[in-house]
């Protein structure tokens, strides 16, 4: 077989490319505004389950949605053990928060509202809920969202996850300032297998320090 000097530069590139992706860092996830409605008590069920309370034995109302997630670093390396508290309004558009009371949307007494999860060995988490709504706020309208503070091993990062394809996400004034504002919108996935009816999405956050 007869190697060309071309082949022989294809092939040098594919090894420097190769190098190089090894190397190449991940972009962190961008920073979200923490947000008036992180609980000022933790409900005592702060479990995975959101669209259940412990001791009750409704169904919390609205579209259920599974979150998968990960936490890496900015090399792709898993953070296992990070705490993730994740809180949203519900699927009428309400914080379960003093601070919501002048909306007239209603709570639903089913809704969790709050988790406090950990990430597994392989950074991942797993959440179950139902679809926040958009709601107004005095200096314009949110698109759906979920808060999230992250404690890594030496960083805690405040964010919020958006949802693909939504009409309001060009619009809303806290997505318009993430950057890169792909690293807050999760991706749609399948349903995932025993849980068909809920839709499911997939998000990786990316931790600048870790
Ligand atoms: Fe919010």
């Amino acid at each position: 077989m007869i190697i060309s000097r071309r082949h022989l530069v294809i092939g040098a590139a594919a090894v420097v490319s190769a190098s190089a992706a090894k190397t190449q860092k991940l972009v962190a996830t961008s920073a979200q505004d923490l947000g008036p409605f992180y609980p000022i008590i933790r409900p005592p069920d702060h479990d995975a389950d959101l669209t259940r309370i412990a001791g009750r034995s409704g169904t919390a109302v609205g579209r259920p949605i599974n979150v998968i997630g990960r936490i890496v670093d900015v090399k792709g390396n898993p953070i296992s053990n990070a705490q993730i508290d994740l809180w949203q309004c519900n699927a009428a558009g309400r914080y379960a928060h003093p601070g919501d009371n002048a909306n007239p949307a209603a709570l639903d007494p089913n809704f969790q509202g709050f988790a406090r999860l950990a990430s597994d060995r392989d950074g991942q988490f797993k959440f179950r809920s139902v679809k926040p709504k958009d709601y107004d706020t005095p200096i314009g309208r949110r698109t759906p969202h979920i808060h999230f503070a992250i404690d890594g091993r030496a960083e805690r990062l405040v964010t919020q996850m958006y949802f693909p394809g939504e009409p309001l996400n060009d619009i809303d004034f806290l997505l318009k300032n993430a950057s890169p504002r792909e690293s807050v919108i999760a991706e749609a996935i399948d349903p995932l297998s025993g849980d068909p009816d809920a839709m499911a999405f997939r998000w990786t956050v990316v931790l600048g320090v870790g």
